[in-house]
């Protein structure tokens, strides 16, 4: 097993951030993964555990392990009339995965096309997109606990998947490595075109028929069209969470700041898009030093090149701000500051 020392990386990470790590593995399969795990001279140091790097901000070398994860390998497991189960190793693309059901006409994760990253690293924040999350197709999942090289697997239940969250961004951060997922699909696909304009936008294609292929080409095209490309300029997605207000605070919002933007949750909860606020403070499409809010997607942050991830988080703290000392809301980060 290659161990590399003192790496960039400027090219593991979305945003594209010059920091070194002190050691650096790419782990191809579980035993490699035990094996390092189990080295003394690594044992008491800290662990990064990488997917594709799109949801991470790094903003300072990292004086320890830098766990790779590559793990490949996507096949069917089980199936019956009405369902199939689809396993697929941490280290693949995600977007690869939705290819592979999108090709075999199995439904449940067309919306969530072209999302960056790794499988593996999908279950961290329950990924979502116009709407459909993880959780709702999720089976279960198989990793390793750092600290002892246990195996174990973790059904939905045990998950504790919410609105980008769940058990392994919280209890389990930086201790499990999740080495493969198995989500359940349906072999006759319920489309959901509910979530903003993907009817509007399927409907100008003026396809003869419409399954998971088609809405997968769309939901691709709507995000090419909005969020930047993180092979041409650095970001990693969304910065901050959606805030939830209760729906008092936001009668009160409504009263005071004119085409705010609101959707109820049923829960006495609003969520309202932390976009429409940093655009209404004035970020949107501007330009701090060598970072900036996105011209087309205010959520997004970018780094115009050579930023450093203190930039970047310096920038996120100036809009946290702003947007506490104008709505009452404190906005929370979706990305992985390390
Ligand atoms: P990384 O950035 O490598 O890691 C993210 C976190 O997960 C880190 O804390 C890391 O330690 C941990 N982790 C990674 N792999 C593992 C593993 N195998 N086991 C345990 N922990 C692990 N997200 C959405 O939900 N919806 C979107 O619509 C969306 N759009 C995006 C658009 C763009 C342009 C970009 C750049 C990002 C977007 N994201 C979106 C965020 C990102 O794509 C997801 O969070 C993705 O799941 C991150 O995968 P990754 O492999 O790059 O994770
Ligand atoms: N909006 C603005 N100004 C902006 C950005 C958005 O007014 O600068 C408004 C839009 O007009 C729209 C609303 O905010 O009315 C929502 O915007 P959009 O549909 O673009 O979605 P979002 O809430 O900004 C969320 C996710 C995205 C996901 C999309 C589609 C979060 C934090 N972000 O963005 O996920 O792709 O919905 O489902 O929930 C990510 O997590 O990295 C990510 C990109």
């Amino acid at each position: 097993m290659k161990i590399n020392k003192n790496i960039s990386l400027k090219s593991y990470n979305t945003f594209g951030i010059d920091v070194k790590a002190k050691f650096f593995s790419e782990i191809y399969d579980e035993s490699q993964l035990k094996e390092i795990l189990s080295f003394e001279e690594y044992k008491l140091l800290p662990k990064l555990i990488l997917g594709g790097g799109s949801n991470v901000l790094l903003t300072k070398d990292f004086d320890g392990l830098v766990l790779k994860i590559s793990i490949p390998g996507i096949e069917v497991i089980n199936e019956n009339d009405k369902t199939v189960i689809v396993s697929a190793g941490a280290g693949e693309i995600w977007h690869k995965l939705v290819l592979f059901c999108v090709a075999k006409n199995y439904g449940g994760i067309e919306n969530l096309s072209l999302i960056p990253g790794t499988v593996g690293a999908a279950p961290m924040q329950n990924i979502g997109a116009y709407g459909q999350e993880l959780k709702d197709v999720f089976d279960n999942l198989s990793g390793i606990y750092i600290e002892n090289g246990e195996s174990a697997v973790f059904q939905k239940d045990d998950c504790n998947f919410a609105y980008r969250d769940s058990i392994f961004k919280n209890k389990l951060k930086d201790k499990f490595i999740i080495t493969g997922v198995s989500v359940r699909l349906r072999k006759n696909p319920i489309l959901n075109l509910d979530y903003g304009n993907v009817k509007y936008e399927i409907g100008k294609l003026g396809y003869d028929r419409i399954g998971v292929k088609e809405v997968s080409e769309v939901i691709s095209k709507i995000r090419q069209s909005r969020l930047p490309d993180p092979a041409v300029i650095g970001n990693a997605g969304s910065f901050f969470k959606n805030p939830e207000v209760s729906e008092e605070k936001f009668n009160q919002l409504k009263k005071n700041f004119n085409g705010i933007i609101g959707f109820k949750l049923g829960n006495g909860k609003v969520k309202v898009p932390a976009g429409w606020l940093i655009e209404s403070c004035g970020w949107k499409g501007k330009k701090v030093g060598n970072t900036g809010s996105h011209a087309k997607q205010s959520l997004v942050l970018i780094n115009y090149g050579n930023a450093t991830g203190e930039e970047v988080l310096n920038l996120a703290k100036e809009i946290k701000k702003s947007v506490l000392n104008k709505f009452g809301i404190e906005l929370k980060e979706e990305v992985n500051i390390i």
